[in-house]
């Protein structure tokens, strides 16, 4: 068996437009999505996920590029032939029919015999969690509930790949957020690859063994989780996942371990770590986390903790707000430059003046490998 579930071979897709343009849904896009993998395609709305989904599951055939599926190209193969089941995002019970009979009815189309529909049916709602809810109408059962029906229902067919296009789009978030640990441990239990569509970045970090982030139909980048969130390769990634300040600068020096940036708005130069290639002159983003950031009173004492190979700023508090597990910094650096930090309240304690104030002088503390150069677009 090939060690891809699903590749996508330089996929683009044009679609004409009602007004006689044409829009490239699909740009160049390559991705290996391996056996038994969690992948998940994240991007803003309109940036190709949907689009993406349905080239694999056969209800678009691409413009230029191949689908291969477990290996094999798919050329023209209709959804029907096509190892994979999708679950939509309106799941589209019929509401007519009870639990069992939706899930039974891919079964029944493909004349399974009666006694082993009953038997798959049952399998697939205990995988679900829905045992003894068959004789149900879907308006008897929670959205939730709804929506692992639809899920059952596409398990029951036993595809080697489910493509899943924002299947919790329609749940409020505390259900949202039952489900994706649901659907990632029922992933892990049947062990079939999951191909997951959202624009929820903390959905994305959350499920997947990988996340391909897609921007204007471009992969920009793929990786695991931590790779995406901590070594973004381009300002849209940084921005787009999580939250984060950019600095523009200059590069000034390359070595091997860091590259030097002149930040002219502060008429300083700070290192951080790059990702890629740079030459000295060119123009770059410098991306740095809020809770990468470290705060200390511009007073002149030693601060603890600190590696003395931290970039070192100062600023004013411009406000700051206490949110319990946190309490998030604003600062001004003069010359229209903000930077916001989140500070952890590791230490309990009931005194004010342990926070900041606005107003504040402090020094702002920037760890090297926590300062991301990077190029303005991945290339
Ligand atoms: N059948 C179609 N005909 C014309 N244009 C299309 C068609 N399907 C998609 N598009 C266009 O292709 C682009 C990508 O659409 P797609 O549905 O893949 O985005 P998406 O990432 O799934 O967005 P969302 O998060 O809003 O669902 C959009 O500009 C969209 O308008
Ligand atoms: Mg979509």
């Amino acid at each position: 068996m090939s060690d891809f579930a699903v590749e996508l071979r330089d996929i683009v897709k044009i679609f004409p437009t009602p007004e006689g343009g044409q829009v490239k849904a699909v740009d160049h896009v390559t991705i290996h999505i391996k056996q038994g993998e969690f992948f998940s395609l994240l991007g803003p709305s309109g940036c190709g996920k949907t689009t993406s989904l349905r080239l694999m599951a056969g209800f678009e055939w691409p413009t230029d590029g191949e689908v291969c599926i477990n290996g094999k190209l798919m050329g023209r193969t209709p959804p029907y032939l096509r190892p994979v089941n999708t679950v939509f995002q309106s799941y589209a019970l019929f509401q007519h029919m009870t639990v069992f009979q939706n899930v039974a009815f891919g079964l029944e189309m493909e004349k399974v015999p009666k006694a082993e529909i009953a038997r798959r049916v049952n399998e697939a709602l205990e995988m679900v969690k829905l045992t003894g809810m068959g004789r149900r109408k879907p308006k008897h059962l929670s959205g939730g509930q709804q929506q692992r029906v639809a899920l059952a229902r596409a398990l029951v067919k036993r595809p080697e790949v489910l493509l899943l296009d924002e299947p919790l789009g329609a749940l409020d978030l505390k259900l949202r957020k039952e489900m994706q640990l649901e659907l990632k441990a029922l992933q892990e239990q049947v062990g079939i690859t999951f191909v997951y569509v959202t624009h929820d970045q903390e959905e994305a970090l959350t499920m997947s063994d990988r996340i391909a982030v897609m921007s204007k139909g471009k992969a920009l980048q793929i990786g695991l989780p931590v790779e995406i969130y901590e070594r973004p390769n381009c300002r849209f990634v940084a921005d787009f996942i999580g939250e984060t300040n950019f600095l523009t600068g200059t590069v000034k020096r390359v070595s091997k371990e860091k590259v030097a940036v002149f930040i002219p708005a502060l008429s300083t130069e700070i290192e951080g770590i790059g990702h890629g290639s740079f030459s000295v002159g060119q123009n770059v983003a410098v991306s740095v986390r809020p809770e990468k950031i470290r705060l200390a009173d511009d007073d002149g004492k030693p601060v603890s903790g600190l590696r003395g190979t931290e970039n070192l700023l100062r600023g004013k508090v411009v406000t700051t707000a206490y949110i319990g597990s946190d309490t998030r910094v604003d600062l001004d650096l003069g010359n229209d430059v903000r930077l916001r930090a989140w500070e952890q309240n590791d230490i309990s304690t009931l005194d004010p003046e342990a926070y900041y104030a606005n107003e504040d002088a402090v020094r702002i503390y920037l760890p090297w490998e926590n300062t991301l150069v990077m190029l303005e677009d991945a290339s």
